[in-house]
Order: structure tokens, then C-alpha cells, then sequence
């Protein structure tokens, strides 16, 4: 955005908010507040502070100092206005897709058994994509009722699934594909209303020359050439400006903080700014903080209060593997689903397509049971707020909706049913002024007793995975609890081990 305006709202974006205290201070505060542009001072050298903080560090990156953090300078409102969307939307789909699709055995093969450059390269004459249909991954990603997606314009492997100015290692240039395998995507997915997002590995690139090689080192000759600071200055920036150019991203989610410094970070940062829209995670590195945490693998909130979102695969890789066959049930991604949103979060589920673009059929059989259990019971997932409870109950979830006028609507979200058709939302002190399950619409009673309120559930689960049950109140409700809600400090950040991303070796 080169107009005056855009470069007014860049600038007004590039304050470095300082922060050198303690991890505590970090963990109490979602934002720092940021110094006026006008008298932003200066951040402090790199290494200034000591690296005592486990949050800061992991912020920071691998074995590298606690930075100044880099916030977007926007107020609150602003923020939530422009988080809206991410919000409420709950569940996205993460695609995978690129030339380690035809060894198959996942995205981190050529890291894991350590694969020369030429003998992988080699492998993008059978990246065919002959299969791909950009129409049917949408409908598909629409009838999972999912409300975004993501995938990865470019992976550790440094191949794009565009046509790039500035390396030919690319699906138009160099795969059998010969095509732009994103543009056609972007618009079948737009075209039903979903956002588009893009995957962009910042750090690590194994094919591009100077590209990081991440917590392992360079295992082909070949990767010694270039600096990593050309490499990012010549392919990753301008790389990322022309994504941004040419497919407007809603959402950019960066991986791997390796080698990151601030002064890495900074020119991507600086383009992100330049799209007051753009909502980006917190795997940048450099101290840029971001607007999503992203617990992978599991299910955790996030320890600086951002808006989490968790990613996860359906079977163990991101990337096809055509061997890994360990794949969750519906059921279990159902569930993943209740649980995560009823601690306020998003799930972006994955899949990996194969190298002629087939989405392997357990995961379109998965995807299509989460859409059918969401017709049903969406209610209770897009545009809720975390459940009142700071430990789930062991009968299920809680997610909640405030209203405009003042009421609120508690989705009571019912994995275990009981066999005496009760349920108990301990500390709630009032009844509900109506209730009724979402999957049928029969009638459910409340009443209070001292344990809390008892909901009583009419016949038996409508539904095997969860049954929920929504619940009127003419206020939002407050739970007697001694415990208060904490954020999992354990769960934020980046996984900075390869071993710990992706498990094939
Ligand atoms: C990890 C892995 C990567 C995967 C990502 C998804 O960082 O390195 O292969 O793309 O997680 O979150």
C-alpha cells in the first residue's frame, strides 16, 4: 500500500513498544502499552537483557536473547475489530501441499533423512497436481464448516506454490504442475465465503541459497551458499510482499523463529503493517508478539492472553504421508473442537494432499463429519466465548453467547450423557428462563440446587459425540468457584524442535 494514507498507517505501526522486565510483567499483559510515535525511543542493543524468561525466550527463538516487543500501535477496539472475524469463526482448515508430497513421507523428509538439494529437487517433475480441484477443496472445506483456511504458499523445503520473481523454485517453473496453484484457490474459497490464509516459513528455507536449515545443520554442500541475511533480504521479504500483492491474505501464519532477530523481523513486520487488516501468529520471532498463539499438537490456551488458535494434523504428519496411517476418529476431532472453542480458542485442523492433489479420503471422510455435526450444532462453536469453568466438567464443555439485550445463551456441551439424564453446572446459582437440545429442539428443564444448576437432558444423547444442550439466561451467568482461570504458560510458542513438529523420521 504505497498511498499516503498506507504509509501514514505503516508508520503509525511501527512503534517498538519496550519491555525490559521480567517474564511476569509479559504474562500479565496482553499488549504493551506503545509509546507515541513521535517520541518512540530507540530499542535498546540486542542482548541487553538477560534471558531469565522462559516466555521472552521463546519469543525471542532458539538460544537467542529476549527482544523489545513489537506490537501493532492500535487501540483495543481497533484490535478487536480487526480480530473479529478470527474469532468467530472457530475452526479453519490447514493445507499442507508441496513437492514433499511425492517422496511422501511427510514435509520434514528432506530435513530428516537429509536429502541433497538436486535429489529433491528432482522430486517436483512428479509434483503433478493433475488432480487438483480447487473447486471441490472448497466445497469440501465448506461442507467441514470451517470458516478460513491456510496453506502453505511456501515450506521449510523453500518451495512455493506460486510463480515467484525471485526463485525459480517454484510449481510454475520448475514441478510438472506448471500452473499458480493458490489464485484459483483463493477465489473458490472466497467465492463461498471463506477467508484465505497463507503459510509462509520465514526462517527455514533447505533449497534457496543462504536459507536457514533450523536446529540442524546444513547437510548438503549446497545449502552453504549465501548468507542467511541476503537470503532474507533477497528471497524471504520480497517473497512475502508479493503474497501479500497478489493474494491478500486475510491471515499470515509464520513458522519457526530460528535466526530471527529483530532486525530480521522488522521489514516482515513493516509489510504486515502496511495491511491494517492483516491478522498474523506469533512465529515471526525478533520479539514481534503477533495476534494468535498457536499450541501445536495440543490443546492449551495461550499464555500471553492472545487469541490461540491450535493446530493439529488428522493422522501425525502435516505434510501426506502416504504410511501414516494413525488417524483420529471424528469423534475425537468433535471433541477437540467442543474443548478448544470452550477455552476460547480455534482449531485449524489439516489435511495433506498428495502430489496429484487428492485429499486423502479418512480426512474428507472426517472433514464431512465435523461439517455434519456443526449444521447442527454450529450454534454452540461460531462466534462463542469461552466457557464460564476454569477446569472443565467432566461431563463435557461449556461455551457461552452474550447477548445484545443483556441475556446470554450457555451451550452446555454433553460428551459423556448420563444414564439419570442429569448434569450439573456447578456454581451456578439460577435457572435458566428456557432450554432446549440443538439437535432436536425438545425441551430442557434447570433448577437450582446447592450443588449448582441441575439440567435435566430429556431421553437419550441425540448425538454420540456431543449432544448440546443451549440454556437462556436473562443475564450472563456467574460461577461460585474458588479457582479462577489461569492461562497454560506451558503451551505458547513455537515447537523449536523438528522431532517435536512432525514425528517422521
Ligand atoms: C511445525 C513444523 C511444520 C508445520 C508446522 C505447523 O512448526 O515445522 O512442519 O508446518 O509446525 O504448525
Amino acid at each position: 500500500m504505497n498511498t499516503p494514507l498506507g504509509k501514514l498507517l505503516s508508520s503509525f505501526a511501527r512503534v517498538f513498544a519496550l519491555l525490559p522486565l521480567a517474564a511476569t510483567a509479559l504474562a500479565q499483559t496482553t499488549a504493551p502499552a506503545p509509546a507515541p510515535a513521535s517520541s518512540a525511543p530507540k530499542p535498546p542493543p540486542v542482548g541487553a537483557f538477560s534471558n531469565a524468561s522462559p516466555i521472552l525466550f521463546r519469543e525471542g527463538g532458539a538460544g537467542l536473547p529476549p527482544y523489545p516487543v513489537v506490537v501493532r500501535d492500535e487501540t483495543p477496539p481497533a484490535k478487536a475489530a480487526r480480530m473479529k472475524w478470527f474469532h468467530d469463526a472457530r475452526f479453519g482448515i490447514f493445507i499442507h501441499w508441496g513437492v514433499y508430497a511425492v517422496p511422501a513421507k511427510g514435509e520434514w523428509y528432506m530435513s530428516n533423512a537429509k536429502v541433497p538439494q538436486a535429489t529433491y529437487r528432482a522430486f517436483a517433475k512428479d509434483f503433478t497436481a493433475a488432480k487438483y480441484d480447487p473447486t471441490a477443496w472448497a466445497a469440501l472445506i465448506e461442507e467441514a464448516g470451517a470458516k478460513y483456511m491456510v496453506i502453505t504458499a511456501k515450506h521449510h523445503d523453500g518451495f512455493t506454490l506460486y510463480d515467484s520473481k525471485f526463485s525459480d523454485w517454484n510449481a510454475v517453473k520448475t514441478s510438472a504442475a506448471h500452473r499458480d496453484l493458490l489464485q484459483p484457490l483463493a477465489d473458490a474459497v472466497r467465492a463461498r465465503g471463506i477467508k484465505f490464509g497463507l503459510y509462509y516459513s520465514q526462517s527455514q528455507d533447505w533449497n534457496n541459497p543462504g536459507g536457514g536449515t533450523g536446529n540442524r545443520p546444513a547437510w548438503d554442500e549446497a545449502q552453504k551458499q549465501g548468507s542467511f541475511d541476503d537470503y532474507i533480504t533477497k528471497i524471504a521479504v520480497p517473497q512475502v510482499r508479493e503474497i501479500l500483492e497478489k493474494y491478500h491474505p486475510a491471515y499470515l501464519f509464520w513458522d519457526t523463529e530460528y535466526s530471527m532477530s529483530p532486525e530480521r523481523a522488522r521489514p516482515f513486520f513493516d509489510l504486515m503493517s502496511e495491511y491494517p487488516e492483516l491478522i498474523g501468529n506469533n512465529r515471526l520471532g525478533g520479539g514481534v508478539l503477533g495476534d494468535t498463539g498457536t499450541p501445536e499438537q495440543r490443546i492449551a490456551t495461550d499464555a500471553l492472553g492472545r487469541q490461540f488458535e491450535v493446530c493439529m494434523t488428522i493422522n501425525r504428519a502435516w505434510g501426506y504421508n502416504a504410511t501414516d496411517l494413525a488417524w483420529k476418529s471424528s469423534q475425537q476431532l468433535i471433541r477437540n473442537l467442543s474443548d478448544i472453542t470452550s477455552k476460547g480458542g480455534n482449531y485449524l485442523l489439516n489435511v495433506g494432499p498428495d502430489a496429484e492433489g487428492i485429499i486423502p479420503e479418512p480426512e474428507v471422510e472426517r472433514l464431512k463429519a465435523m461439517g455434519r455435526w456443526l449444521h447442527t450444532n454450529g450454534d454452540a462453536i461460531y462466534g462463542t466465548e469461552a466457557g464460564p469453568y476454569a477446569k472443565s466438567p467432566e461431563w463435557g464443555r461449556v461455551t457461552q453467547r452474550f447477548k445484545p439485550n443483556g441475556g446470554s445463551t450457555v451451550y452446555v456441551h454433553v460428551w459423556n450423557w448420563p444414564a439419570n439424564g442429569k448434569i450439573v453446572l456447578s456454581g451456578v446459582p439460577v435457572a435458566a428462563l428456557s432450554g432446549k437440545l440443538l439437535a432436536n429442539g425438545v425441551a430442557v428443564s434447570t433448577s437450582v440446587s446447592p450443588a449448582g444448576l441441575i439440567v435435566t437432558l430429556p431421553g437419550s444423547a441425540p448425538d454420540q459425540d456431543v449432544s448440546v444442550a443451549a440454556l437462556e439466561f436473562s443475564a450472563p451467568i456467574q460461577v461460585i468457584e474458588t479457582v479462577a482461570r489461569t492461562a497454560d504458560s506451558s503451551s505458547s510458542g513455537t515447537p523449536l524442535d523438528p522431532s517435536g513438529g512432525t514425528p517422521q523420521k
